[in-house]
């Protein structure tokens, strides 16, 4: 211990006087010294990094953002995190006292630092998120004192250097989403105090170490997507703290060991997609607090064991795509925390037990492709959450109860491939909120649609086909307005095909096989076609009448559904892509690519960009028409990757026309406008590449960064990024383009936190007002549309104005659009504008955390306030134009 620190000084002075006077020189030459040369490494540091706030106070390098010295002016902590910074880091590895250095979220490239192994007290490293490439340097081994170590998201390849072995104070290794290959060394068993070990998304392979878990208190064990092979050994359940386990797409065989049920506080296994056999073991019944078991796509086998019902916290079970058999035990009723259960693709059969509505909470039920043969429980829609209602191929007998009609919030019926008799009930008109799809083919249905449902105005996917339905096929059909997939073919049905987009659209495989059926779009014309209605015309009385009988509502749920559908169809095509990337390497048929700046050119690989949609991981958000992807070229650079949702036709049917808006938008130059660098389009789906932005959205600024205090906007920051967004919407407004899709989640962030508008292509390449009323008709995400839009179905400039000032609200509360808090069918807007009726100030709208700093900032805000309750006025005509909010703005 140090002299000075001396808990009684007393004694120091009076038994060795010298002795201190000698110890207080050293300290002043050594405290000199370390203050020089900190200092001057913090200033190289600097000159070669730039971070943003660092030479405001000249000298006072310690009060820099992102820096903590110890008394002695000598740096010890060094948080550089979310930065968009780049450039060299080897000389931090000078500042010797180092314990903290966290460099995560930001460019940095080339290797990591083999210099960093000097830093000999450092006990926390984070660089994960960057593009730290080439293999880990076996000097980090020589940081002895290391007690966290994260290399994730990175480039890194090679294998785990053995000289780690050395990090016996570790509890933290976590090197995730790198390419790392090789196998997991035996070492990592014996790091006695490892905690958390997160290797997943590499390219490992070999068996898990038998010893992993052994000698240490391990929590968390993720090792999903890799390659590794073997059984899950017995050792990481040993010392019965392993709260998490995640083995998820491996080549992992053998059994699920026993001693699983050792480990009563595990809350999540996720073992699925690997080749388990066996059975799942009873144990899993003594892990009470078990919220989440997964073991889908494997080969396992047995009865499913009642003892899950004793998991009573049990959230999820999904034992999918195995070869269960047996009955679904009773038992499964105590399980009211349940929400999905989800037996598919198994040998289960027998009834599903009536004791399943005891669990209150159950939202998804998929039991499709078994054997089951019970009939359908009268009381199904008891489960009051039920959305998903999977009972598809199966031998279920019996009617469509007609209580059916009592799943109000289903989303989803699946009853294809059974053996159900009688009618459609005309209660399945009740399920208003069905979206995704209503199937009801290859049973022996019989009678007639019932016109009820036309009601049925969410639903994307209607498939009656291969029964024995029969009558006209009801003109009330046409309320179907998100109708965009249908099939009645195989059917005794007759008559005319109603005179529906939707429908006219569909190919006629979908009609084939209904002798009585004639009209457009099948070849065979009916007699009397004189009543030649305007498709057009028809579809915009639908919706008016809709719209007239209060349902003003509908765009933004609409929007809500359509957001789901793409998510899932994405998803799925995703999975889909994967399983054959895996198979053979079959390329994706590129049939059109361009780069539009010439210099990057060279640096763009279209294979890349194309492989990197493929991979959830790469996802960065979605929205209404896109999702945003990161896309790591071959080259290093990093892009943004915007995948159009592939439902508009107009994608494929005006390839060329796109492409011409494309280039034309390329050149479209403004500070705050995000243009398209280029494009890449494949089957149905159209890529646009766009610069990587480093600081994410607006959206993720405000509601996710934020709520760690340190990356909190500050007013004159968020003061300067409303006014950008304002610019690049008004210039946007002068050269006639009107944005189809404002919201926080479009605004980008450059590494300076420039804002850059996004998804301005959009409006060019579909057109809203073409189509049915369903996916391209709805223009804007949840809680920015305009309230005239669902009277209009137009997006205009006040449109625009309008959805602007919900993003400045955002900026001015830092709350969300939509929130419960707001109370039942209130938003943001309403929220803000019925402040004065709950007796409450402006202030206590504003984000507090903003407004009490200053009375400056407050007053700013105030002003800023005011503009936004302008732009999101009711009456489109009240709010003043883009250009002067951009000088009101200015103004404040
Ligand atoms: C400058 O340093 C002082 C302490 O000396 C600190 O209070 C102040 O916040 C710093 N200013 C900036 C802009 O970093
Ligand atoms: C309806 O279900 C059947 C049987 O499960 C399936 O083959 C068919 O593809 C489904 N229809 C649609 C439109 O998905």
């Amino acid at each position: 211990m140090h002299p000075i620190k001396d808990d009684n000084p007393f004694v120091a002075i009076s038994c060795c006087w010298s002795l201190l006077v000698v110890a207080l020189l050293i300290t002043r030459i050594q405290f000199l010294k370390a203050e020089f040369s900190d200092q001057t490494i913090i200033f190289s540091i600097n000159r070669e990094i730039g971070v943003p706030g660092w030479g405001v106070n000249d000298s006072d390098y310690c009060y820099w953002p992102g820096i903590l010295c110890n008394s002695n002016q000598t740096v010890e902590k060094l948080d550089l995190s979310h930065r968009g910074l780049r450039g060299n880091v080897t000389l931090i590895s000078e500042l010797k006292a180092l314990k903290w250095l966290d460099l995560s979220n930001n460019n940095f490239y080339g290797s990591i630092p083999a210099d960093f192994g000097n830093l000999s007290d450092l006990e926390f490293l984070d660089l994960s998120s960057n593009k730290f490439a080439n293999s880990i340097p076996k000097e980090l081994g020589r940081l002895r004192y290391l007690r966290a170590l994260n290399l994730s998201n990175n480039l890194l390849i090679g294998t785990i250097p053995d000289a780690l072995e050395e990090l016996v104070r570790l509890q933290d290794f976590q090197i995730s989403g790198n390419r790392l290959n090789g196998s997991i060394p035996y070492w990592v068993g014996n790091l006695t105090n490892l905690r958390l070990f997160a290797a997943y998304e590499n390219k490992l392979d070999g068996e898990i170490p038998d010893n992993l878990g052994s000698v240490s208190p391990l929590q968390l064990l993720n090792l999903h997507s890799n390659q590794l092979e073997g059984s899950i050994p017995e050792s990481i359940f040993a010392k019965r703290k392993l709260e998490i386990l995640i083995l998820t797409l491996n080549r992992l065989s053998g059994t699920i060991p026993e001693s699983v049920g050792n480990c009563t506080d595990l809350s999540s296994i996720r073992i699925g997609n690997n080749n388990l056999t066996g059975n799942i073991p009873k144990t899993i019944g003594n892990i009470s607090g078990l919220t989440y078991f997964e073991a889908d796509d494997n080969n396992l086998s047995g009865e499913i064991i009642l003892e899950f019902a004793h998991c009573s916290n049990l959230t999820l079970l999904n034992l999918a795509s195995n070869g269960f058999t047996g009955m679904i035990p009773p038992e499964f009723g105590q399980l009211t925390n349940l929400q999905e259960l989800i037996f598919s693709g198994n040998c289960i059969f027998g009834d599903v037990p009536e004791s399943i509505l005891r669990c209150k909470n159950l939202n998804k039920l998929d039991l499709s492709s078994n054997r089951f043969n019970g009939t359908i429980l009268k009381d199904i829609c008891s489960l009051p959450r039920l959305q998903f209602l999977l009972l598809g191929q199966n031998s279920i007998r019996g009617e469509i109860p007609p209580e059916i009609g009592n799943c109000i919030k289903l989303l989803e019926l699946q009853l294809g491939s059974n053996y159900l008799a009688g009618t459609i009930p005309r209660e399945v008109g009740r399920l208003k909120n069905l979206q995704i799809a209503l199937n009801v083919s290859f049973n022996q249905l019989s009678g007639q649609l019932p016109f009820e449902l036309g009601k049925l105005d969410k639903l994307v996917s209607f498939d009656v086909s291969n029964n024995r339905l029969s009558g006209p096929i009801p003109q009330a059909l046409k309320g179907m307005l998100s109708l965009i997939e249908v099939n009645f073919s195989n059917n005794l049905f007759t008559g005319q095909i109603p005179n529906f987009v939707p429908l006219q659209k569909s190919p006629n495989s979908s009609f084939l096989g209904n002798r009585g059926l004639c009209g457009q779009p099948l070849s065979s014309s009916c007699n009397d076609d004189d009543k030649e209605i305007y498709p057009r015309k028809v579809s915009y009385k639908i919706v008016l009448a809709v719209i007239g009988s209060g349902l003003a509502v509908f765009t933004s749920v609409t929007v809500v559904v359509l957001l789901f559908m793409m998510r899932e169809r994405r998803e799925k095509s995703a999975k889909d892509a994967r399983i054959t990337d895996d198979g053979s390497n079959n390329r994706p048929l590129i049939t059109a690519s361009n780069v539009f700046v010439e210099n990057l050119r060279q640096a763009i690989d279209f294979d890349a960009v194309v492989k990197a949609t493929f991979k959830d991981s790469n996802k960065l958000s979605s929205g209404t028409f896109s999702s945003i992807y990161r896309a790591t070229m071959p080259s290093g650079l990093i892009l943004l990757v915007r995948s159009l949702n592939s439902m508009d036709r107009t994608i494929i049917h005006h390839r060329n026309k796109m492409i011409r808006e494309l280039e034309r938008l390329g050149r479209l130059s403004h500070d705050n406008l995000m243009r398209p660098i280029g494009f890449v389009i494949y089957d149905d789906i159209a890529l646009l590449l766009h610069e990587y932005m480093p600081n994410g959205s607006l959206a993720q600024l405000l509601h996710e960064f934020s709520k760690q205090s340190e990356y909190e906007p500050d007013w004159p920051r968020r003061l300067s990024i409303a006014i950008g967004v304002a610019e690049g919407l008004s210039f946007l407004h002068s050269v006639a383009v009107i944005h189809l899709d404002i919201s926080s989640g479009n605004v980008l962030l450059d590494a300076n936190f420039r804002p850059l508008v996004a998804e301005i292509e959009i409006s060019k390449l579909i057109d809203p007002s073409k189509g049915t009323a369903s996916i391209s008709a709805v223009a804007g995400s949840f809680g920015y549309i305009p309230p005239e839009y669902a009277f209009t179905m137009q997006v205009t400039a006040p449109g625009n104005v309008y959805s602007y000032g919900v993003i400045l609200l955002e900026i001015l509360t830092t709350r969300l659009p939509v929130e419960e808090a707001f109370g039942e069918g209130a938003d943001l807007v309403k929220w803000v504008h019925n402040a004065p009726t709950r007796g409450e100030t402006p202030e206590q709208i504003l984000d507090p955390k903003l407004s009490t700093v200053s009375f400056a900032w407050r007053k700013e805000m105030l002003a800023a306030l005011k503009i936004a309750l302008l732009c999101t006025d009711t009456t489109p005509a009240k709010r003043p134009k883009m250009k002067k909010v951009v000088e009101m703005l200015s103004e404040i």
